[in-house]
């Protein structure tokens, strides 16, 4: 049998308990990127400046839905194996996970357009939508980000 991964969700019944971590985590992963000179990379600074300016836009200040929709997740399939039910499966081993924890509701964020629909027809609503500038100075445009809500 083939043990290749072909896909996984990645969930946290509450993004702000996944945060204390993240808070704890990211000071030692700064420093280590530091000591590997990755931030002086000419990619890696011009990258760094336009995420700045969106944020002096105020390109990442979003309305709070953790109130409401506490937990977060991510999901990616392999491209070879899309549109075989395979994100379907995932999302509702998950959303079954949340029922049984007795969590409210779920959000995510995505700048994918394309998986927006099917988020939709997972049962997702757009809660908020805004427009990231960051990209503009590779892409020539910007790029739409949404969060997408769902109560369970
Ligand atoms: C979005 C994603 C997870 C979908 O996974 P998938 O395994 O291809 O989806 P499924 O085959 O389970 O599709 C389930 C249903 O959604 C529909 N669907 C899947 N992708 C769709 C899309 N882009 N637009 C519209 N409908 C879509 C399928 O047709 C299917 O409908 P049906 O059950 O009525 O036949 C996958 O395309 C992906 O990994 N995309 C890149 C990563 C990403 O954008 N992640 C989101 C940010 S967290």
């Amino acid at each position: 049998m083939n043990n290749n991964v072909i896909g996984y969700l990645l969930g946290a019944k509450s993004e702000k308990r996944q945060n204390a971590t993240f808070i704890k985590i990211i000071p030692r992963l700064i420093i280590k990127s530091f000591l590997k000179g990755a931030p002086f990379s000419v990619n890696n600074m011009k990258f760094s400046f336009h995420i700045f300016v969106s944020a002096l836009r105020g390109e990442f200040k979003f309305p709070d839905c953790t109130k409401l929709y506490p937990a977060l997740l991510h999901i990616n399939v392999d491209r070879k194996y899309r549109s075989l039910g395979v994100g379907r499966k995932l999302i509702e081993m998950y959303m079954d996970f949340l029922k049984r924890e007795n969590i409210t509701g779920v959000h995510l964020g995505t700048k994918s357009e394309n998986s927006v629909n099917f988020f939709k027809k997972m049962g997702f609503e757009v809660f908020h939508k805004n427009r990231l500038s960051y990209f503009r100075y590779f892409l020539k445009r910007d790029i739409e980000h949404y969060i997408l809500v769902k109560k369970l």
